[in-house]
């Protein structure tokens, strides 16, 4: 497991984007010295912008590709997923809080929240300024930045969409759900994003892509582990297919393949035109 797990990340954020860009660029990158990759090249607001695509996609394909075509096949996804007696994949919003604990375990100073004005778990309700420009979010559903003076950290905050029919059932349905008329397009929560500096080098701006990927690949892992110990129900096949054929669920590897293959060619784009 720990030998895939590195395998993997120098794959995902070693190959695809460092190395892409030096292939690319050619004699571009060779010819950078060491004190232009330490320079901050791009601002706080851009990479929060970058990781947060990335967020979209992973989260998107996890919520349709897996959750939603899963449950067809019959598989269980259940906030209690953890639970010994719960033989069930993590709900969208913990694989995300899944994620984000990772990034909080990494060096990465990265920060990462779901919150909502109608929270399931009244955890997650914004309070303060978060709640103050979550207002403005769902009324244009643009990005909103600001500096949180009293944590020192710069935060910008996304708007969350109900873009699959199984986010607004579920939430509907919740029974400690305090509202129950989402709507699929539903601006139903925003994902906020914090660091504490005001511009990152490259490098920097690599290592936050970096935790965001190893996030998902160490929340991906445990939903495969957690399928590997059901005692009790039928286990997916774990391999190169998806729910959507059947009882199967992909790898770690296959799955970041299709995160990559959606999300990281705009990324790219602005990590080498930043070069
Ligand atoms: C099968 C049920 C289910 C599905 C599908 C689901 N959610 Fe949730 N969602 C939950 C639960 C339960 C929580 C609370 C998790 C926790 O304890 O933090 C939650 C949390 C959230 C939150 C944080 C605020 C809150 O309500 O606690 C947002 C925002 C959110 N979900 C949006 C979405 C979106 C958007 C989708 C689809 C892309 C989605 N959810 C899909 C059950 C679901």
């Amino acid at each position: 497991m720990v030998k895939n797990i590195k395998l993997l990340l120098s794959e995902v954020v070693f190959l695809s984007v460092v190395s892409f860009t030096l292939v690319s660029c050619g004699g571009v990158a060779e010819e950078s010295t060491e004190s232009d990759a330490e320079e901050n090249i791009f601002s706080v607001d851009q990479v929060l912008e970058m990781v947060s695509k990335e967020n979209d996609v992973t989260r998107t394909l996890y919520t349709k590709a897996i959750v939603g075509q899963g449950k067809l096949q019959g598989m269980k996804f259940d906030e209690d997923w953890q639970k010994d007696d719960v033989e069930a994949g993590p709900l969208p919003a913990l694989f995300l809080r899944g994620v984000a604990t990772s990034i909080r375990r990494s060096p990465v100073p990265l920060g990462l929240y779901l919150g909502s004005d109608y929270p399931v778990n009244s955890a997650n309700k914004f309070q303060g300024k978060q709640a103050e420009l979550f207002e403005k979010i769902k009324e244009n559903q643009d990005p909103q930045y600001f500096y949180d003076e009293e944590q020192k950290v710069h935060t910008a905050m996304f708007a969350d969409l109900a873009s699959a029919g199984a986010c607004v059932s579920c939430h509907n349905a919740h029974p400690q759900t305090p509202k129950t008329d989402w709507k699929l397009g539903d601006v139903m929560g925003a994902t906020t994003w914090q660091y504490p500096k005001d511009s990152l080098s490259y490098g920097e701006t690599i290592a936050v892509l970096n935790s965001y990927a190893k996030g998902t690949i160490d929340i991906y892992m445990q939903y495969l582990d957690e399928i590997e110990n059901f005692k009790n129900s039928e286990k997916p096949i774990i391999g190169d297919k998806w729910p959507a054929e059947g009882n199967y669920v992909p790898t770690a590897e296959v799955f970041l393949d299709s995160v990559r293959k959606l999300a990281s060619y705009e990324t790219m784009n602005k990590l080498m035109a930043a070069k």
